[in-house]
């Protein structure tokens, strides 16, 4: 039988899924802050709190003002927003939500790259603004035929776009870190290498330091001027403003854009750019992914204190064990 969890304490800063609130709700002691911020901590959450949930920025100084802290289970895939590295150091468990978005997410990237080439939110707003009726046909769009395609970051995700874009009948070649052993696909060692031998660019690419604006001015030029850019990863990826200046020189031909350095504020650039096409993060924004996501940061947080284990834990914090029972 579960372990009675109802005395326990979980802490969740800043805005929630409703269904991660009401669910934590039932089974644990839920406590709710504005922000996750050190200075928001009360002595009484000091020693009371044992687990967090959140979506929004975990750092250090926070993890350390939580000295009874076991677990953080993270609302989303990327985690760059934790420290899980300053977690691991200090025996803490973080948990992110793989696997339920993947899908999802892959079907977001194909949207987004169709409605980059094809055009049709502009396409939909000539129809709406009676440019149909008064100018005549949408003019004529590039298009997905006979492209190449690259993926940065050949993951869950990766994989699952590459699996779409091979039922299109498009080649897929990918840049990581290191080869993927049980692909095919032909594989680049750098980025640049990679942006020369494809004319579509997308990236998965996780956040944090190791690839901050690693789509930089030297790849978008590599990518050439029929190159299409579509990120799906993290913001913080791209040099923005080497982005927006090669959409306007016409360095590359377009960019499709999900994710943004410092959301929710995109660059004046490129909300300007007549060449881009933007969207406000909803990768893996459906009710039935989200429900799915919500539940897995629950189900982290009831398998760590009930069962001690945590379902999905980050690779920096495999090492953390619960504290007690
Ligand atoms: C969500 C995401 O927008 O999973 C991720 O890494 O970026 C998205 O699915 C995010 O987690 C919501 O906070």
């Amino acid at each position: 039988m579960a372990r009675d969890t109802s005395a326990t304490t979980i802490l969740v800063p800043g805005p929630m899924h409703e269904r991660v609130v009401a669910r934590l709700g039932d089974a644990f002691k839920l406590v709710t802050i504005e922000t996750a911020s050190a200075d928001r901590v009360t002595d009484a959450l000091r020693q009371s709190v044992r687990g967090v949930a959140a979506m929004t920025k975990v750092d250090a100084a926070f993890i350390d003002s939580l000295p009874n802290l076991e677990i953080i289970a993270s609302f989303g895939v990327g985690y760059d927003s934790v420290d899980a590295r300053h977690a691991g150091s200090r025996g803490i468990m973080v948990t992110n939500t793989p696997d339920v978005l993947t899908e999802e997410v892959a079907d977001t990237a194909i949207g987004l790259l169709l409605s980059t080439l094809r055009e049709f939110s502009r396409a939909e707003r000539w129809l709406r603004d009676g440019r149909w009726v008064k100018d005549g046909p949408y003019p004529l769009t590039a298009t997905l035929r006979g492209r190449r395609a690259g993926i940065l970051g050949m993951g869950r995700i990766g994989k699952a776009i590459a699996k779409r874009l091979e039922a299109f009948g498009i080649p897929v070649a990918y840049h990581n870190r290191s080869k993927v052993a049980e692909l095919a696909n032909d594989y680049y060692p750098t980025l640049v290498e990679l942006a020369k031998n494809v004319d579509t660019l997308i990236s998965v690419a996780p956040g944090g330091a190791s690839t901050e604006k690693i789509v930089n001015a030297e790849v978008l030029a590599a990518l050439g001027p029929q190159g299409v850019f579509i990120n799906i990863g993290r913001g913080t990826t791209v040099d923005e403003e080497a982005l927006a200046a090669a959409l306007k020189n016409g360095t590359i031909m377009a960019a499709g854009l999900d994710v943004f350095a410092k959301e929710p504020h995109v660059p004046q650039a490129l909300l300007d750019a007549p060449n881009t096409t933007l969207f406000p993060h909803v990768g893996s924004a459906s009710i039935h992914t989200r429900n799915a996501m919500a539940d897995l940061v629950v189900d982290n947080l009831s398998a760590w204190f009930s069962e001690g284990r945590a379902l999905t834990p980050v690779p920096e914090t495999l090492s953390a064990t619960p504290r007690r029972g």
